[in-house]
């Protein structure tokens, strides 16, 4: 096994001195990359992509040729897992994710086959293979998962939502269904973030980017406690070394102490929530990671320089020396100039410097 050349994203995710701080964002690689979109147009579609080992290594790899990045993440989707469980996933053109079967009644979730992910979505394993490999030990390889709530909700919908209603509808008419499905898929997940972790994946992220349209009554019931239920459930070490995992709750920010329990070594925050509020409320209990707002890569030079100096000026208020890893606050956009991250990058490098001396 090589040794990992640059292991700062790791370190400061359990807490440990780091020389500056680590940074990489949600979705780094994408659309607003021409490179990325050429190798789309090479496979034909989205999906193709992500079943294609050699592309799928290829646009991983992209930000980190642009970006002096602390991290990569693996190239896929969190809807390969309904896919694979027989829903059957498509896009079509600009309109998002959409599934041909959604899950409506109790018989849809007895029906769902139990998962397994080394063989059902073998292709994923082969690109944390090809990518680990490509790596070299260049920067450590993050996993990642959809939670059972974020999951359960496009398989309700059939595809991305605003409102929620069929799902809500479920919570509120059938909470038992909804139950069943959402621990079925807890279950799934386990089998494959495992799966992804004997592959070769150095951390894991839970994206639960709806945990936050729950109201607050029932955050822990119905998205919570899965995601306790799959930390839980996870490999903790391998090459001896700790997988730590991240869990990001979109709109999550005022539920931090509650996440506390779910055993995540780090907590991931949309831009919402201020880092010195959140450091108070997790007591260096967990690591942070986020929170700039994507849109502040819309601005100029200037614009994203001071966004970020604020942004570390928060997370190191309190005088800490480690637990915080610089993301944005959710992923980036297709309409950012590729220029731009360059500068949110190298301010989080240069800045950070002085606290941790
Ligand atoms: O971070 C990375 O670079 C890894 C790749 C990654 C993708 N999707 C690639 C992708 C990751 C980690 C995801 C996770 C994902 N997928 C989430 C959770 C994260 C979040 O943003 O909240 C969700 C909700 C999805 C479901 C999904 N997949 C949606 C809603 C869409 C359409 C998005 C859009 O902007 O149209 C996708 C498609 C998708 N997944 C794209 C990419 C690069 C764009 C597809 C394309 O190239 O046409």
């Amino acid at each position: 096994m090589t040794t990992l050349k640059n292991d700062r994203f790791l370190r400061a995710l359990l807490r440990e001195p780091v020389d500056c701080t680590p940074v990489w964002m949600m979705r780094q690689a994408g659309r607003y990359l021409p490179e990325y979109r050429e190798s789309r147009s090479q496979a034909g579609d989205f999906l193709s992509l992500c079943k294609n080992t050699d592309l799928a290594c290829e646009v991983t790899l992209q930000p980190l040729r642009r970006y002096d990045l602390d991290a990569a993440i693996l190239f896929s989707d969190i809807l390969t897992v309904p896919d694979a469980m027989g829903l059957g996933l498509y896009f079509e053109a600009g309109e998002g994710p959409k599934f041909k079967k959604t899950i409506a009644t109790e018989q849809d979730v007895a029906a769902l086959p139990k998962l397994n992910a080394q063989s059902d979505l073998s292709y994923v394993m082969d690109a944390v293979r090809a990518i680990r490999s490509a790596l070299s030990g260049q920067v450590p390889l993050i996993g990642f998962s959809g939670s059972p709530w974020t999951l359960a909700t496009y398989m309700i919908e059939g595809g991305s939502s605003k409102d929620f209603r069929f799902t809500k509808q479920m919570l509120y008419r059938q909470p038992e269904v909804l139950h069943a499905l959402l621990d079925h898929l807890a279950d799934a997940v386990i089998d494959y973030l495992n799966a992804q972790i004997d592959a070769g994946a150095q951390a894991i992220q839970i994206f639960d980017s709806w945990g936050g349209a729950l109201a607050h009554q029932q955050y822990q019931s119905f998205s919570l406690q899965y995601m306790q239920k799959i930390v839980a459930g996870l490999q903790k070490e391998k090459e001896g070394r700790r997988i730590p995992v991240i869990l990001f709750t979109k709109g999550g920010g005022q539920w931090l102490v509650p996440m506390l329990a779910s055993g995540a070594d780090a907590l991931g925050l949309d831009w919402t929530t201020p880092l010195d509020v959140a450091r108070q409320m997790v007591q260096g209990r967990v690591a942070l990671q986020g929170n700039l707002d994507p849109a502040t890569l819309y601005g100029d030079r200037t614009t994203i320089e001071t966004a970020v100096k604020h942004m570390l000026d928060d997370a190191y208020a309190a005088g800490e020396k480690t637990g915080y890893v610089a993301n944005l606050g959710h992923g980036i956009t297709q309409w950012v100039d590729p220029d731009q991250p360059k500068i949110f990058v190298d301010t989080v490098h240069q800045y950070s410097a002085k606290y941790l001396a």
